[in-house]
């Protein structure tokens, strides 16, 4: 790094630190750092906001307070306590860790980034936190805020989305981060960029620590920083859900264990917009007889890559010949009770806009 650079740098460390001490937010797995906790609060918020992550982790650790509790949990349970905040192989991930860290670490999880960064869904960001937060080892943890943060502060027009800036944005933060509070410089910068350095040229300048030595605040360059190549367009794909029920119990499918949403279950859906001719025709090949449809107000859900339209229908069936034969099970089929997906049978948040009629109202 050239001196200059350096000095930019080295002048952050100071300030940023005090205003932490005046302005961090409380945060659960905060007040109680213990490595476990640690873990399982980054990986919930790899890609999900703090404010909904609070509540997930919280019940999360009611239900597995321990790296065994979780290495035992049977996976529809860890998936059900994971429903609604997507990104479901991160669940199926930190199992797979917490075996790992049972059989290679006698049950506590390892204290160096290496040995983090090799265990299942601990990128070099959560490896940087959990070293540093949880082991107060000197490493950074570079995320999308603290790129914003270092762009605008250097002034620095190069595309945030390039490796090679990710990487020396951790060399350089690693020059300076104090060997004493590691964990607290990288959650001020999460703060930061989370309170102050906002996205969208929208940033509180007036709040910020680092003002005065802002090289994009200097030269009113806060709205054009940083660059960032603009995102690949998702794929729309339509589909048409279906919310059949008999008597009592709705028809859920058990989506297969590989791919998007893996092992979740979910409503029958047909691919593209049916109209109710086809539906009830679908559901005759199935097995079922219909006795009456009624159209659902159409949703969407965003995934990272994909956009689901959805169109719904609720249909009342009043037979199965189906039910309770090989066929059904083998195609993972099942009829269940509304009651029985509160605990049981994880379902994807897509879904979340037709949870309302799983009973008759
Ligand atoms: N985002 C990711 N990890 C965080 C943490 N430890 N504190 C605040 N925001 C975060």
């Amino acid at each position: 790094m050239n001196e200059n650079k350096k000095e930019c740098y080295e002048k952050i460390v100071n300030p940023l630190l005090a205003w932490y001490c005046e302005n961090r937010r409380f945060l659960p797995w905060r007040e109680e750092p213990s490595p476990y906790h640690v873990w399982i609060s980054e990986i919930m918020l790899q890609q999900t906001r703090v404010e909904a992550v609070k509540e997930y982790y919280a019940r999360f650790m009611k239900e597995f307070p321990t790296v065994q509790d979780l290495a035992g949990a049977e996976e529809e349970r860890l998936l059900k306590m994971w429903e609604g905040l997507g990104y479901y192989n991160r669940a199926r991930n930190l199992q797979k860790a917490a075996a790992m860290t049972i059989e290679e670490h006698g049950g506590a999880l390892p204290s160096t980034y290496e040995e983090l960064l090799a265990l299942p869904g601990i990128g070099v960001y959560t490896a940087g936190a959990i070293a540093s937060i949880a082991f107060g080892r000197p490493v950074a943890a570079v995320d999308g805020n603290v790129l914003r943060i270092v762009a605008r502060l250097t002034g620095d027009d190069t595309d945030i989305s390039l490796e090679g800036f990710k990487k020396s944005v951790k060399e350089n933060l690693e020059e300076v981060i104090p060997a004493d509070r590691p964990g607290d410089f990288n959650q001020a910068l999460m703060d930061l960029g989370a309170m102050v350095c906002l996205p969208n040229g929208a940033p509180r300048c007036e709040a910020c620590p680092l003002e005065g030595i802002c090289e994009a605040r200097c030269l009113n360059k806060t709205g054009e920083l940083p660059v960032k190549k603009s995102k690949k367009e998702r794929t729309i794909e339509k589909k048409t859900v279906l919310v059949v029920r008999l008597g009592n119990k709705i028809l859920l499918h058990k989506r297969k264990n590989s791919g998007l949403l893996a092992g979740m279950y979910e409503f029958p859906m047909m691919e593209g917009f049916q109209n109710s001719k086809n539906v009830l025709y679908y559901l005759e090949n199935l097995g079922f007889s219909s006795v009456q449809i009624k159209k659902l107000e159409p949703s969407k859900h965003i995934f990272s890559h994909k956009e689901w339209h959805m169109k719904a229908y609720t249909v009342r069936v009043d037979e199965w010949k189906e039910e309770e034969t090989i066929a059904a099970r083998e195609r993972d089929w099942c009829l269940v009770e509304p009651w029985q997906t509160k605990d049981a049978y994880p379902i994807p948040s897509a879904f979340a806009a037709y949870m309302g009629f799983l009973s008759e109202s």
